[in-house]
């Protein structure tokens, strides 16, 4: 991810999600189409329209804020109505609510039936203190702002207002404002825990020191490593680890979960809303019949250039990405199960393939990949079970960083990794969810910089279950964590401030190491 904008202040004070009530208004003109003509109903109409301003149009609504039929007239086949209202009745709920009813009346009095709804003009105003930049969103036909107020008008009809799309829109546009009064994305961060401050013989950044002794290579690819013998048993050392000090004694069970996301995934983990920018994308061909990809092959041949506009044109639409967070694509394993009682938790990892994401540019070391390697656990149970197996994780690597690689590190509490990734700021709604962040301190880049995220433990409220429809037996309410152990990350931290002589390792890292394998050498 981006360097982070860190708010090192008191969440309080910061707007938690959509919070803030800005009052919109929102303008409908529309007919109701009618089977016959409705004249001979005028009366009935006026009638209805005069109650229902009165009883559905305010239901649920603070008072005096409800929706409101402003104008209406009967011409022809068309019932005419111009309905305003603010953010409790929405103009096409108000427009919902009235139609039943009102057929009813017509059907029974005049045989007269509505056959739809035909969409004069559909406006929301927001205030806001800044114009937006201009930007593209379905159905808003246009956007402009005067005097502190933002004005869209949508290109709705009868199936897209029933679909809640004007609804959307407005979260988002919420969601907007907010952002460019808050100046851009500030993220959370809270120290909850640190470590002793202590003495590092190594000053230098771990990845050149590790090139230089010939344990790792850049790779072909973007934000790339080739892990030589040394490294790669360095990186088995931490996973051993782990398995001996932590998955084992607390009874996590391996499983394989897929590298390759397809969208239905990230749509139900949410990270449809934000991952777009970092994702790498997945296109099959659009067909494997080799005499399709001819020309392709036969270019290749002569050019020795692989000709990527061709290959454009023969593939298809990326069908998702690859593995991102690790822990999505599990989650279609438990997807529409009702699973026993007795089986909760559920306690999983997965260490079966690299993650991608696309990183900021620049050079740099291992600390910041393209491609990496994580050991991602899963658990599952109810509230008191989750918050209970995160615990049992922290004390187990406070173990692991203190006594074993004896780290200078602190923990923090930050925006939970599933909002982040979704674009969004802020500390979780339900304040036993959320993330801690693992940090260590980096010697090579001084006192006052930034230190290491090199894991984290999550508590990821009721988000999966539910995106993912899976039911305990019992009924209860089902919750889930997750903590992603990354390899290079810990690498870094780890090398950065023992260096790589085992002369200087902690006794406990260094006879679990044992001998570091000889390098392949080169002339
Ligand atoms: N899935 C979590 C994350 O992506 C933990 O690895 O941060
Ligand atoms: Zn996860």
């Amino acid at each position: 991810m981006e360097a982070k904008k860190r708010d090192e202040c008191c969440p309080a004070e910061k707007p938690e999600g959509a919070g803030i009530a800005i009052e919109f208004k929102f303008r409908l003109e529309c007919s109701l189409k009618t089977s016959a003509d409705a004249s001979k109903a005028t009366e009935i109409v006026g009638a209805y329209i005069e109650e229902a301003n009165k009883t559905i149009l305010t239901k649920g609504a603070p008072e005096g804020q409800g929706a409101k039929v402003t104008a209406w007239s009967v011409e022809g086949d068309r019932i005419k109505l111009i309905i305003e209202s603010g953010r409790h009745v929405r103009v096409h709920d108000a427009l919902l609510r009235m139609r039943k009813p009102l057929a009813g009346k017509l059907g029974q009095e005049f045989k007269i039936g509505i056959r739809g709804v035909e969409v004069g003009s559909y406006t929301i105003e927001v205030p806001s203190e800044k114009e937006l930049p201009p930007m593209k969103i379905p159905y808003v036909a246009e956007m402009s702002y005067a005097q502190g107020i933002l004005k869209l008008v949508l290109d709705v009809d009868e199936s897209a207002m029933s679909n809640r799309v004007p609804d959307r829109i407005l979260s988002l546009m919420e969601d907007k404002i907010e952002q460019h009064s808050y100046g851009g994305k500030t993220e959370h961060w809270n120290v909850l825990w640190q470590s002793g401050k202590k003495e590092h013989k190594f000053t230098e950044d771990p990845t050149k020191a590790m090139m230089e002794a010939g344990w790792l290579k850049r790779g072909a690819s973007r934000g790339q490593w080739i892990h030589g013998p040394q490294s790669t048993k360095m990186f088995r050392t931490f996973e051993r680890i782990v398995l001996e000090e932590l998955l084992g004694p607390l009874g996590y069970r391996e499983m394989i979960f897929p590298k390759l996301v397809p969208w239905e995934v990230w749509q139900k983990s949410g990270h449809a809303k934000g991952v777009y920018p970092e994702i790498y994308y997945v296109c099959p061909p659009k067909t494997r019949d080799p005499e399709f990809w001819e020309e392709v092959i036969d270019h290749y041949k002569v050019t020795l250039e692989v000709p990527t506009s061709l290959i454009k044109e023969k593939i298809g639409d990326p069908i998702g990405g690859m593995c991102y967070a690790q822990c999505p694509p599990f989650w279609t394993y438990l997807q529409g199960e009702t699973i026993p009682t007795d089986e909760f938790p559920v306690k999983v990892f997965d260490r079966s393939g690299t993650s991608h994401r696309y990183e900021s540019g620049g050079i740099h070391g291992m600390e910041r990949v393209d491609e990496f390697h994580r050991i991602e656990i899963v658990w599952v149970g109810t509230k008191e079970q989750v918050i209970k197996a995160a615990n049992e994780l922290h004390d187990r690597y406070m173990h692991i960083f203190n006594e074993i690689l004896d780290l200078e590190w602190r923990k923090a509490w930050v925006t939970p990794w599933f909002m982040a990734q979704e674009g969004l700021t802020g500390v979780a709604k339900q304040t036993e969810a959320g993330t801690t962040d693992y940090e260590a301190f980096l010697p090579y880049r001084g006192e006052d910089a930034e230190w290491l995220e090199f894991q984290n433990v999550s508590v990821n409220g009721n988000k999966y279950p539910s995106g993912f429809n899976v039911k305990c037996q019992s009924g209860e309410e089902l919750w889930s964590g997750c903590s992603g152990v990354g390899l290079e990350r810990w690498a870094s931290a780890f090398f950065a401030q023992k260096g790589l002589d085992p002369a200087n390792w902690p006794e406990e890292f260094r006879k679990r190491a044992g001998e570091i394998p000889e390098g392949i050498r080169f002339l």
